[in-house]
């Protein structure tokens, strides 16, 4: 088990508890953040999964692999150095407290 931090656009903080190889889409679906809206169900085809993840938590991150650099190009909002799609974050004991920024839109 881990939690995932989100933290909305508008400030609000939410801490969700999952299961270890939870991606922090799934979390976010299965927990009515709204934030997130991962058209796609976790495939990299949609960036609509896009957060901004906490400075601290990137370098513990898995690295990039080209199809989400790819999408992240596609999001709704602005990409930036720490843009990650969250289907790609799964949970680990390396993250456990990861903490993502909501961007202001998916769509
Ligand atoms: S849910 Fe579609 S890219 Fe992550």
């Amino acid at each position: 088990m881990g939690s995932f931090i989100f933290i909305a656009h508008d400030g609000t903080l939410r801490s969700l508890e999952v299961p270890a190889g939870t991606s922090a889409m799934q979390a976010a679906v299965a927990n009515g953040i709204t934030g997130i809206v991962a058209e796609c169900g976790g495939s990299q085809m949609c960036a609509t999964c896009h957060v901004y993840v906490d400075a601290a938590w990137l370098p513990k991150l898995a690295p990039m692999q080209a199809p989400e650099d790819a999408m992240l190009d596609s999001a709704a909002s602005e990409r930036k150095a720490n843009s990650r799609l969250s289907c790609q974050i799964l949970m680990s004991a390396e993250l456990d407290g990861l903490v993502v920024h909501l961007p202001e839109r998916q769509v």
